[in-house]
């Protein structure tokens, strides 16, 4: 399956990046966002990042632009991409509609976080096409994409999201639908912990992100990743895996959540664990 014509859904940070990446393989997107000038929001996005990338000798930016439509709703393509916000109503929602509109044999993929890839696919008609493909932020820059089996996900449409996944340039690694998945089963706790850290004044946000960033060599400390991730993404992960594996070790940090009423997500709301004047 070569899915020359791929629907994203949702132009926020990850579905920009995707319909980046999809398009810079050659491939048709249609790109649907609910809110209309998200997706003129991603193209600037993109032109930014294809503009860096040209200057490494990657593909011309008006090229890559040049095969990213805005479309005012679900339209059919071979694959649908869902990357709408982290709410399991909303995406199920989206799934129904997909359904609905997809010639029967085309693929229907999330990269979700953490919600359940197996209550997607129950939601539609054709459960064994559909699939969770996790890609990671900044997606043209990151090299990993989870692919997530429901219980119902068959043979074929594992190897095919493998297949695509490789050819975009990306390295594919499998894994079971349980809360979280692998990634975030493993991050969250980390970034919750850091959390707690600061909220019980064990160090300040830089000192917390430093040690992590020079200890443990990671590119960026826990807190600064959370706020790239957007820190009401982080909350609804951890919700998932709190209600999924039912051990309280997973429920967020008062902090995190307080941060949220307060409308502070992260660098996409300017404002986090740090400024983004
Ligand atoms: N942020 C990350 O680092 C990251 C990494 C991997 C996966 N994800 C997952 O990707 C998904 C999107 O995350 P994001 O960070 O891009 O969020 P975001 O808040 O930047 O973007 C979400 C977009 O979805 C749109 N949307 C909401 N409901 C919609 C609907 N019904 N139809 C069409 N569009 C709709 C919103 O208008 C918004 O533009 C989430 O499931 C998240 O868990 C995020």
């Amino acid at each position: 399956m070569r899915f020359e014509h791929v629907l994203v859904v949702g132009a926020g940070q990850m579905g920009g990046g995707i319909a980046q990446v999809v398009a810079a393989s050659g491939r048709r997107v249609s790109l649907y966002d609910e809110v209309s000038d998200a997706v003129e929001r991603a193209r600037g996005a993109m032109e930014k990042s294809l503009g860096k990338l040209a200057e490494k000798g990657g593909a011309a930016p008006d090229e890559v632009l040049g095969r990213v439509s805005h479309v005012e709703k679900i339209v059919a393509a071979d694959l649908m991409i869902e990357a709408v916000v982290e709410n399991a109503e909303v995406k199920e929602d989206v799934f129904r509609r997909a359904d609905q509109t997809f010639p029967p044999e085309a693929i229907l993929a999330s990269n979700t976080s953490s919600i359940p890839i197996t209550s997607l696919a129950s939601v539609t008609s054709r459960p064994d096409k559909v699939v969770g493909m996790h890609f990671f932020n900044p997606v043209p820059v990151l090299q990993l994409v989870e692919v997530i089996r429901a219980l119902q996900t068959s043979d074929e449409t594992a190897a095919a999201i493998v297949a695509l996944a490789e050819d975009l340039g990306k390295t594919p690694a499998e894994a079971n639908d349980f809360p979280g998945f692998v990634s975030n089963r493993i991050l969250m706790p980390f970034v919750n912990e850091a959390a707690y850290a600061l909220m019980e004044g064990v160090a300040a946000a830089e000192a917390i992100d430093t040690i992590a960033r020079l200890g443990f060599a990671h590119p960026l400390g826990p807190l600064a990743l959370a706020d790239l991730i957007g820190l009401d993404t982080c909350v609804s992960i951890m919700e998932v895996l709190h209600d999924g594996l039912g051990d309280p070790k997973y429920a967020p940090c008062p902090l995190l959540r307080q941060y949220v009423a307060a409308g502070r997500l992260g660098r996409k709301s300017g404002r986090g664990f740090y400024d983004y004047p």
